[in-house]
């Protein structure tokens, strides 16, 4: 199913041809005057020069072949060269009814699939999942729904931290706190205990405590990086703990995530990557990519456009050991032997853009992925708080995602309860799908890069550009069919042409879906998706409160309304799957 901007700018390309103007004039444009008109055309202003002939002598010509056409309702040639536009209801209620029979509602799909490699999420095993990670976590998951859903194969990777000092600092606190584990005991030569011998929440105190240690023991910060050092270089019994850290971490994520509605194809760790790096150094070492620059082994990567530098993207350090960009780039060595994607996006705090601009000149110029391979960067801003400082406890502290998720149902619950009779369990259900919804939405419609506010009480708010004011919006749409399939209406109706004007606000915002599905995806953009969504809650309620729907006497009407009222829920209803948000049946 072609968009509606596609079916009037071929409508727009034959007029002016057949006036014989450039078919590069025929652009049309969603009305920036609603008042006026729907669509316009401002093709016949730029022609004007290329032809010198006044521009509205060129919009003169055009119009009639517009007005014989099937779309147009209207085409007015207006001062000093504007093409107005004001489409056909029988032809939007069309284009409407064929979304409603086509499959994502008539969202185009790509003709070329790619496979997109996508890598969010990005927690550190063993510390606390926090506010810092929520940005990737949302944004990365509706990016990933919105390139699945235009029919790209995409691969979601959480790619875990479990590579760095946090691992020999835990170990060594543990050797502090429980010196007779078998782990410590190098002479062990029998099989370790398959329990851990700590708890997710022993876990979640145990790092901070010894982080914190550390920064004031330089023994104990010299112990852990021995610790780290011996991890990774094969000791058995910090191997058989590191493996325990890993369990309950992940048992632990999953299941934050779970809450988040948030889900990872893969479950890949910055360690499986370090296999690749033996060769990966020989072989920049070996094709003269990689040189050693004051001990340390370097790629340059700048270029002579630059206009700021970029340092040489380093690979080992003088003492050999390896860096968190080795192990990107040995990760990139692997996602292309095992799943040769076309494009990368990484969802990553836009304070590490420098760092992933490094890696893609350094993954480009080795040659580790071909010429052609897109490699995206998409940096998030600072979630802050309301004092416009980056997002704490009250007490000061990080805040963990879980004592965030719970602040934010609580008051979703507090407002559910206030004037609507539900059982607690009940309740509870749908003040965390409403909650989770506030956060997410709350995130997702600001453009990503930008730094925004965390404020529950805006977030929470059932009024105004809001994720419960949308899923209030379908919530009540759901009531209506409800009662109407209980009255056992007529169900095969389709959207009338005959409408009021808040109903072709609403068919026209309808028809804008595939439209605003490209541009989401082209730009990586979800904020595109709550703009849009926003839009069209809006819109439905404007139709709803001007026009009496159930009450209706006229049935075939009535019928009509059904129809449109399905069609705006399923559009809803995607737009937030679309952007990872589940909805409630009531609330
Ligand atoms: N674990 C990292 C952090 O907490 C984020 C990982 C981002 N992805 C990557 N491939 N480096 O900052």
């Amino acid at each position: 199913m072609k968009k509606l901007m596609e079916l009037l700018r071929e409508e727009m390309v034959k007029a002016f041809a057949g006036a014989g103007y450039d078919e590069k004039y025929a652009q049309v444009n969603v009305s920036n005057r609603p008042d006026l008109c729907q669509y316009q055309c401002n093709g016949a202003l730029a022609a004007a020069k290329a032809y010198h002939k006044a521009p509205m002598v060129i919009a003169e010509e055009v119009v009639p072949a517009l007005l014989e056409g099937p779309y147009f309702e209207k085409a007015e040639a207006v001062r000093p060269g504007f093409i107005n536009l004001t489409l056909r209801n029988e032809f939007l209620a069309d284009y409407v009814n064929e979304m409603a029979e086509t499959e994502k509602f008539g969202a185009v799909q790509t003709e070329e699939p790619r496979t997109i490699m996508i890598d969010y999420g990005g927690p550190n095993v063993a510390k606390p999942l926090h506010v810092g990670h929520l940005r990737s976590a949302v944004i990365g998951e509706s990016v990933k729904r919105i390139c699945r859903f235009v029919g790209h194969k995409v691969i979601g990777d959480v790619h875990l931290g479990d590579w760095g000092l946090q691992m020999g600092l835990i170990i060594t606190e543990l050797r502090k706190r429980q010196p007779d584990l078998p782990y410590f005991d190098p002479e062990f030569a029998g099989e370790y205990p398959e329990e851990a011998p700590f708890t997710i929440g022993e876990l979640e105190e145990i790092y901070p405590y010894a982080n914190a240690f550390s920064k004031e023991h330089p023994e104990y910060l010299a112990e852990a990086h021995q610790a780290t050092y011996e991890l990774q270089n094969g000791n058995r019994g910090y191997l058989a703990l590191w493996q325990h850290i890993i369990n309950v971490s992940v048992t632990d994520l999953k299941r934050n995530y779970r809450n988040l509605n948030v889900e990872f194809d893969l479950w890949k760790k910055e360690s499986d990557a370090q296999k690749y790096i033996p060769d990966l150094v020989k072989y920049l070492k070996d094709e003269g990519y990689a040189y050693i620059s004051e001990g340390a082994l370097v790629v340059d990567v700048k270029e002579e456009t630059d206009t700021k530098e970029i340092p040489p993207c380093m690979i080992l350090k003088s003492d050999g050991a390896t860096l968190y960009k080795t192990t990107d780039l040995a990760t990139i060595v692997e996602r292309e032997k095992l799943f040769d994607p076309d494009t990368y996006i990484y969802v990553v705090d836009k304070r590490q853009g420098l760092y992933f601009e490094q890696i893609f000149r350094c993954s480009k110029k080795c040659k580790l992925v071909p010429e052609e391979t897109e490699m995206i960067f998409l940096g998030f801003g600072t979630m802050n708080g309301k004092d416009g400082k980056p997002f704490k406890t009250r007490d000061g502290g990080v805040m963990r995602l879980e004592n965030l998720i719970a602040e934010i149902k609580g008051a979703v619950y507090d407002k559910i309860m206030e004037n609507r009779q539900m059982d607690e369990s009940e309740a509870d259900e749908v003040a965390r799908k409403v909650g989770v919804a506030a956060l997410k939405y709350g995130d997702l419609s600001n453009q990503a890069s930008k730094d925004y506010i965390f404020d529950t009480e805006r977030f929470t708010s059932f009024d105004g550009n809001t994720g419960p004011y949308i899923l209030y919006t379908i919530v009540r749409i759901k009531s209506i069919l409800q009662k109407y399939r209980e009255m056992g209406g007529d169900e095969s109706a389709k959207v009338h042409a005959e409408v009021n004007p808040s109903e072709l606000a609403l068919l026209l915002q309808l028809g804008r879906f595939s439209e605003m599905v490209q541009t989401a995806y082209e730009e990586k953009a979800p904020h595109k998706v709550c703009q849009y969504v926003y839009e069209l809650a809006n819109a439905f309620n404007g139709f709803y409160h001007e026009t009496r729907i159930l009450n209706e006497e006229d049935t075939q009407k009535r019928a009509g309304y059904i129809a449109l009222l399905k069609v705006v829920l399923g559009v809803l209803e995607t737009c937030c799957d679309l952007l990872g948000i589940e909805t409630p049946d009531r609330m």
